[in-house]
């Protein structure tokens, strides 16, 4: 069964605290927090005090994706804060490989993300030291945005890639009930969906009804 990651940069930020606790009640599997810094991505969130905030409202794993350009003088910040997946982009960092092992230092699972024009090339060498591989599936710093489809074969290959090894692979950007289905034939396992579970008022139905399409 695939795991469902509502991203709470959909969420209402002035109900943040209920609407965490309300997409747990619907049967989410992480919480994606979107952490942005205006740099990286054309946009900016929020940080590791408001995450520390919310931590308390949720038992559920925190997946918290950084969009920020350096992520690793703030990797130890995020694990404090409350994270239990901590995702940096390859494209933000010079020092993957270290990263990714600060954050395993931490006690926290890693993750690398690539945009949508970084080849899977990247993670050749550091597949030892990742627990999950973020693909996004447009290009980071808005929700709303519509699937690119050549991300489907970045996908596969990576499903390839992995292997045996016990790693995640999660899709994050345009992932609605129509798109879903191929997403996971592709052979993701984890499906970020932020408008398409917030747009509505019942979280529940919707991350059902995604969790039916993902079977195609
Ligand atoms: C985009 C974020 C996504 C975003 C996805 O930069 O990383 O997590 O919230 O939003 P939807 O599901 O609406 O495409
Ligand atoms: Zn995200």
């Amino acid at each position: 069964m695939v795991k469902i990651a509502p991203s709470i940069l959909s969420a209402d930020f002035a109900r943040f605290g209920e609407e965490i606790r309300a997409i747990d009640a619907a049967g989410c599997d992480y919480v994606h927090v979107d952490v942005m810094d205006g740099h990286f991505v054309p946009n900016m969130t929020f940080g590791a005090p408001i995450i520390e905030k919310l931590r308390p409202h949720t038992a559920k794993p925190f997946d918290v994706h950084l969009m920020i350009d350096p992520a690793q003088p703030y990797l130890e910040e995020y694990a404090k804060a409350g994270a239990d997946i901590i995702t940096v982009h390859a494209e933000a960092d010079k020092h993957l490989d270290r990263s990714l092992q600060v954050i395993r230092s931490l006690g926290k699972k890693a993750g690398v993300s690539l945009n949508p024009a970084t080849p899977e090339s990247v993670l050749a060498y550091v597949l030892d030291k990742v627990d999950l591989i973020l693909v996004m599936s447009v290009n980071p710093g808005f929700g709303g945005q519509s699937f690119i489809p050549a991300q489907l074969e970045k996908i596969r290959r990576i499903r390839e890639m992995i292997g045996d090894r016990p790693i995640e692979l999660e899709v994050d950007g345009g992932v609605n009930v129509d798109t879903i289905a191929d997403v996971v034939a592709a052979g993701a396992d984890v499906l970020v969906a932020g408008s398409a579970v917030f747009k509505g008022d019942d979280y529940a139905k919707t991350i059902g009804d995604l969790r039916t399409a993902a079977k195609g």
